[in-house]
């Protein structure tokens, strides 16, 4: 079983990831960790150095290139399944689960907001703003998803469980 995560930035896919993985004894796969292993730079400096037209061809090739191992969870960039037919990819590879939460709830979890380019010297409104306008944008994405859960205070083990019903 491969189960990609997906969903706004802040929405916790890198750490249930890892929660997932630890339950299922499983190795854990951060699309944007290996990118900024790979390139030896941060994703900031990256968008900074190419731009993000380039950064979303990278993460797409990575998305499809990596050799996963049979039973493995991955965390995936927000902006990873609304650019070419990665969110189909997806679907056709492994489970995908979104991790929803309210702009609200995003806002109060985006604390370090530097270390996201896109979200650079945002203030608590701008950011609400910005939020739910992308989210009209990639809920078209994020809502093929075969599991659409409300992430906010999501307990593992019940996440781990609504996965293993569908799968
Ligand atoms: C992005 C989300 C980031 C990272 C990049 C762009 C986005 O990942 O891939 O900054 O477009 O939503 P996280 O969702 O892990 O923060």
């Amino acid at each position: 079983m491969k189960i990609f995560l997906v969903g706004f930035m802040g929405c916790g896919k890198s750490t249930k990831a890892k929660q997932l993985a630890n339950l299922l004894a499983c190795p854990v796969i951060d699309i944007d960790a290996v990118i900024v292993e790979q390139q030896q730079m941060s994703i900031a400096d990256y968008f900074a150095a190419n731009g993000e037209a380039a950064f979303r061809q990278l993460e797409n090739e990575m998305l499809k290139s990596f050799d996963y191992p049979d039973t493995c969870v991955v965390a995936t960039g927000g902006g990873l399944p609304c650019y070419f037919d990665n969110m189909e990819w997806m679907n056709q590879n492994g489970i995908t689960v979104y991790l929803e939460m309210t702009p609200p709830q995003l806002v109060s979890r985006l604390h370090n907001r530097e270390k996201r380019p896109l979200l650079k010297g945002m203030d608590d409104e701008q950011l609400l703003t910005f939020i739910i306008g992308k989210l009209e944008e990639r809920n078209v994405f994020y809502h093929q998803a075969k599991l659409i859960i409300n992430a906010f205070d999501l307990d593992p083990k019940e996440l781990l469980e609504e996965i293993e019903a569908i799968g």
